[in-house]
């Protein structure tokens, strides 16, 4: 047992200064030394985080120079959506038809039909519709001779499917076949329709992205017909077509067409002003600058085609990299168009 007395100690905690001396300020309260400091390194921060940004911002410029960074495309078909510009309500209206109808997209050379395809697949393929599964397959039929026709369908259906799929269904089409039928094809689709319908119970919706469909036009009315069976009759409910051509419009327009009526019309028409600014200046943003002279050279030679749009952007980013600059001058685009001139005269 321990008897001593309780061993006590008294300790006394001494308060905090309430001031504080600061070189070149003088005395000044605690609290507003410390929230001083607290702003302090905040506006540090911040300053050392913009100061990083706008390196970042000067440098990336330089270094786009340097690499040459010219994101125009002119020539093929733009498959990229973040380089894809304008056409928003057509795409609107044309996912809300696909639902029950077909489309027809016409519209003269170069004014974007196939790139409109190319978007309208990812967009099918990403969309969650409530009712149905889109199946979207793109089909070149340019150059397509007539006996090869159904054959080129198929083989665009079956490239779509995983390549286990293509293997386990019992399929009539074979790659170097050259007779394939219309009613090989009516037999293909309802085994490949049947099998996508098992893993859902959405309606499945296969859609033809048919690019180039004039070729069609030489075609005999029975072949025009035994498609447009397949089609509207047959498999109406999980068939839709997206045709995209030329002439179409004139060609199946007549009530002598198998295709009279049968189709949701879209002309594809020239860019308007926005569209067009959206696709010379969004590429390059936060990389090069467009001076207004410019863009407004571009808008009034162009007239709305996206096409001759981006050849006056490529050009003139190439005659901009010849000067050394990250900015796009007047002179640029107009030494754009001559070039475009001088390849128009070729
Ligand atoms: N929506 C768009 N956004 C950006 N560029 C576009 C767009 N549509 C068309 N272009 C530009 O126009 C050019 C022609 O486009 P595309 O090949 O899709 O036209 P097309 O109508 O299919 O032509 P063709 O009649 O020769 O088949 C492309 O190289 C691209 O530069
Ligand atoms: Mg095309």
């Amino acid at each position: 047992m321990n008897y001593s007395p309780v061993a006590q100690a008294l300790l006394t905690v001494a308060p905090p200064p309430a001031e504080v001396t600061l070189p070149f300020v003088g005395v000044i309260p605690l609290s507003s030394a410390l929230f001083g400091l607290g702003i302090t390194s905040l506006a540090v921060m911040i300053g050392s985080l913009g100061f990083a940004s706008w390196l970042r911002g000067w440098r990336r410029p330089r270094q786009a120079l340097q690499r040459k960074f010219n994101p125009y495309v002119s020539g093929e078909p733009v498959r990229r959506d973040d380089l894809f510009f304008g056409r928003d309500e057509q795409l609107k209206r044309i996912l809300t038809v696909l639902h029950r109808n077909s489309v027809m997209i016409h519209g003269e050379r170069r004014i974007g039909k196939t790139s409109l395809l190319f978007q309208l697949s990812d967009r099918l393929r990403e969309a969650h519709d409530p009712d149905c599964v889109f199946v979207p397959v793109l089909v070149d039929l340019e150059g397509t001779p007539e006996p090869e026709f159904f054959h080129r369908l198929m083989e665009a259906v079956i490239e779509t499917l995983p390549a286990d799929d293509r293997a386990k269904l019992d399929l009539a089409y074979q790659t170097t076949a050259t007779d394939y039928s219309a009613r090989d094809m009516r037999r293909d689709l309802r085994v490949i329709i049947g099998h996508l319908q098992e893993q859902t119970d959405k309606t499945i919706r296969l859609i033809l992205l048919l690019d180039e469909v004039d070729v069609m036009n030489d075609y005999d009315q029975l072949t025009q017909q035994q498609l447009r069976r397949i089609f509207m009759e047959q498999f109406a409910q999980n068939l839709g077509a997206v045709v995209a051509g030329v002439r179409i419009s004139k060609a199946w327009d007549r009530p002598e067409s198998p295709w009279y009526n049968l189709f949701n019309e879209i002309e594809l028409t020239p860019f308007g002003r926005k569209d067009a600014l959206d696709l010379l200046q969004e590429p390059v943003k936060g990389v090069y600058r467009w001076d207004e002279d410019a863009l407004e050279f571009v808008i009034a030679h162009a007239n709305g085609r996206p096409h001759r749009i981006q050849q006056y952007g490529l050009e003139a980013v190439n005659h901009m990299f010849e000067a050394n600059r990250t900015t796009i001058k007047l002179a640029d685009v107009q030494a754009a168009h001559e070039a475009i001139l001088r390849m128009a005269e070729v």
